[in-house]
């Protein structure tokens, strides 16, 4: 089981905004509530300390193998774009460009690293392909729902680690392009950007009026070890919680603030089921496209970080203590992360060919013993003979009780030139069973 890890991103205040004083590292006190999360970074902590405290050890996991997902939450105009994306050079880039910059730096000549990615947006509860916008009601499937998933795979050109794990939920018909270079990431996020639905409100210049979902799959194929491993990489800026009297929405900007916190909701409600002492058998995952999308992160298999975009702002307060609570509930979330692993069929051969040279040593070893006709023995640690020392059918199993008063530390030799084989503490009336065939092993009863 590992545990979620929070974190809480503090902006800056703008304009007139008045703020209150942040004190510690990880616990805050806001409007009398008191929380604790693994970090808080105020104002003035740059993208480059978020990243290396928040996000760089998720590379490591990723090229274990692990699932992992980073995700922003938090109220509109709290930070979660800047957080996510950044702006265009390269000491403002975000979480999403710097984790990728790590990733692409992992590859050498023994590890290859193979980058496929997909950009969507849900919006309004449809999923649409911020790569090719015209694809815009997407549905969600399962990989175990197709009926020959290595085939559609290939047909449909799906992400190889979709067909690895059959419970794996994914968008079917969304692009998925093949990355090579850090400049093929940050071609794909200025399409995936320019394409997603803002809109101006009150409370943003440029709001995000959808949640924006980058999904990344990597294959990391071990040359040495023969061994290819398989990560799935869940990049996630939410469309921000909204009061509408504050934020001013109308017309479909109105319809779209009801959407996000009704969608925000159903998580909140998922969070909450997941964490309760005794959690249903059934979590309502489907109530959502959010919440099935991100299932292996919630209370899945995958390394989870969340962290939590707050404004200092006095007249923000009930929706920054909002946004830390939900946190705390977030934060107790138990996830079931697994590496995801296949072996080769060229490293299966290699392991086989290792066992069968590994029989015939043994087998010779035998043959040689018989043809010597070498007498096994039974020596105590301290040389103090036993009534039984030797044994002398080769072909059978030999059984004899140790009379001793006191305990023993008995050791089996094949021959005196070599060192012993088997060894193990007796005791009067024990009963030891000397297996010749099990390569002298003994059984103690
Ligand atoms: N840590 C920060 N440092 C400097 N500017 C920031 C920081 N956080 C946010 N901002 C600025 O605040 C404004 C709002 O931020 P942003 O758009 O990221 O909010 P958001 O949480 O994504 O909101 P929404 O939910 O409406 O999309 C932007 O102009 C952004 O550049
Ligand atoms: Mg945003």
């Amino acid at each position: 089981m590992s545990d979620v890890k929070v974190y809480v991103r503090f902006r800056p205040t703008q304009g007139t905004e008045k703020n209150y004083t942040l004190q510690g590292n990880q616990d805050v006190t806001v409007d009398g509530h008191s929380f604790h999360f693994d970090n808080i970074y105020n104002e003035s902590t740059t993208q480059k300390q978020v990243y290396e405290d928040s996000g760089s050890p998720l590379v490591q996991d990723l090229m274990k193998g692990f699932n992992v997902a980073f995700m922003a939450y938090g109220q509109t105009g709290a930070g979660k774009t800047h957080t996510m994306l950044g702006g265009q050079t390269k000491s403002e880039y975000g979480i999403i460009p710097r984790i990728m910059s790590d990733l692409f730096a992992c590859e050498t000549r023994e590890l290859q690293i193979q980058i496929q990615c997909s950009y969507v947006e849900i919006y309004m509860e449809k999923i649409r392909d911020l790569l090719n916008p015209a694809s815009d009601n997407l549905k969600l499937r399962e990989a175990q729902d197709l009926k020959q998933p290595q085939q559609v795979t290939m047909k449909r050109k799906q992400p190889l680690a979709y067909s690895v794990n059959k419970k794996s939920v994914y968008v079917h018909g969304a692009t998925v392009q093949e990355l090579k270079h850090m400049d093929d990431m940050l071609e794909l996020l200025d399409t995936g950007s320019k394409n997603r639905v803002v809109a101006k409100t009150l409370m943003n210049e440029a709001s995000s009026r959808s949640h924006a979902i980058c999904i990344v799959m990597i294959t990391i194929t071990d040359t040495v070890k023969k061994v290819v491993k398989h990560g799935k990489l869940f990049l996630v800026d939410l469309a921000g919680s909204e009061d509408i009297r504050r934020s001013g929405a109308t017309g479909v900007t109105l319809d779209q603030a009801k959407m996000i916190n009704k969608s925000l909701s159903t998580l909140s409600h998922v969070i909450q089921l997941l964490t309760e002492s005794s959690a249903p058998p059934h979590i309502p995952y489907r109530n959502s496209k959010l919440t099935r999308l991100l299932s292996d992160a919630l209370g899945g298999n995958s390394k989870t970080v969340l962290m939590l975009n707050v404004t200092p702002a006095l007249d923000s307060t009930f929706e920054t203590v909002k946004t830390l609570q939900f946190g705390t509930r977030a934060k107790m979330m138990k996830n079931h992360a697994m590496v995801n692993q296949d072996i080769s069929l060229e490293s299966y051969k290699i392991m086989v060919d290792n066992l069968k040279a590994e029989v015939s040593y043994w087998m010779v070893k035998f043959k040689e013993l018989e043809k010597q006709k070498k007498t096994p023995r039974l020596v105590s640690y301290d040389s103090v003979p036993l009534p039984i020392v030797t044994v002398p059918n080769l072909e059978a199993k030999t059984v004899m009780h140790v009379r001793q008063d006191t305990p023993l530390e008995l050791s089996v030799f094949v021959s005196s030139d070599e060192d012993w084989v088997d060894h193990a503490i007796v005791k009067c009336g024990d009963l030891i069973i000397f297996d010749v065939e099990n390569l002298f092993r003994f059984d103690r009863f």
